[in-house]
């Protein structure tokens, strides 16, 4: 018999977890150990199941077969609304609910009550300190007293990221944080996330992202995704490959790595070498 008990040790545990929707498979068989230290990196191309992934690591969506525990509760069996102030979520269907008249400083600091359906008239001068340490830790200190529509791009999502942090979650999940971003907000964004991938006290971590330019410094495994199945999973050292990128996006790419970031390209033959060279 399975067992069926919660890793105390485990943010993600997934148990050849699949997500099925009108007989298709999303995702999976998905087999997945998340611990506290760890940041994840989650890379394939569009349509291979990402997002679906990640739903379900959010309580969002349950999984169809296999048995997943999240922040070691087991899906389908706990109410998920005392989930949602222990698992943060960044990702542009929530940017996009976002009111454009929304001030800056009370997004971030609703984000441990809205989930309750409620609103409070004040909160306290705790709530408000940990607002701005947090907005201050994304570079978005600036931005506390501006609305939420005024803002680039880059600006948001690094708001957006505060939000998510000031329940001090135990995971925190960012769906393509860096997708639509230019240059500068890109490395903005990825040096940001680098320093909270970094931090002991911060929770584990999951990024989805198409690029491995967005790959921040200091995260710690991959899973490589296409067309719902794994292709590659483990230490960032040991499965960001060529090899696996090539299987994944199915093209014959060429990986370097410079100064800790990861650069891919289209190789032109086997091995990345030109006929002559
Ligand atoms: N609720 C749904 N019902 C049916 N199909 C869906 C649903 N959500 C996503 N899909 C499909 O599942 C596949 C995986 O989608 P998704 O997880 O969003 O991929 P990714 O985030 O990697 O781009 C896609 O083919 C998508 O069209
Ligand atoms: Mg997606």
């Amino acid at each position: 018999m399975t067992e069926l008990i919660a890793d105390p040790d485990l943010l993600i545990d997934f148990r050849d977890v699949s997500l099925v929707r009108d007989g298709k498979t999303l995702v999976g068989p998905v087999n997945w150990q998340v611990e506290l230290d760890e940041r994840w990196v989650i890379i394939g191309p569009n349509g291979a199941g990402k997002t679906s992934l990640l739903r379900m690591a959010a309580a969002m969506d349950f999984p169809t077969r296999g048995e997943a525990f999240v922040v070691g509760e087991r899906l389908g069996r706990t109410d998920v609304r005392e989930l949602s102030t222990r698992i943060g979520m960044v990702s542009s269907a929530m940017a996009a609910r976002v009111p454009g008249d929304e001030l800056v400083s009370d997004l971030v600091i609703s984000a441990g009550y809205s989930v309750l359906g409620r609103w409070r008239e004040q909160y306290d001068e705790m709530d408000r300190a940990q607002a701005a340490d947090i907005l201050e830790s994304m570079g978005a200190e600036h931005l506390a007293d501006r609305t939420f529509g005024t803002l680039s791009e880059g600006e948001r999502k690094r708001v957006l990221i505060a939000r998510g942090l000031m329940t001090d979650p135990e995971l925190l999940l960012l769906d393509e944080p860096a997708a639509g971003l230019d240059l500068g907000g890109r490395e903005e964004l990825v040096d940001r996330l680098s320093v909270l991938a970094s931090d002991p006290d911060s929770p584990a971590l999951v990024l989805i992202t198409h690029h491995v330019e967005e790959i921040p410094p200091g995260f710690t495994n991959i899973m490589m995704l296409s067309e719902g199945a794994v292709t590659a999973q483990g230490p960032l050292d040991e499965a960001l490959t060529a090899e696996n990128l090539t299987a994944t996006f199915r093209q014959n790419i060429a990986l370097t790595r410079d100064d800790g970031r990861y650069f891919a390209r289209r190789a032109r033959r086997a091995g990345g070498h030109r006929r002559g060279e």
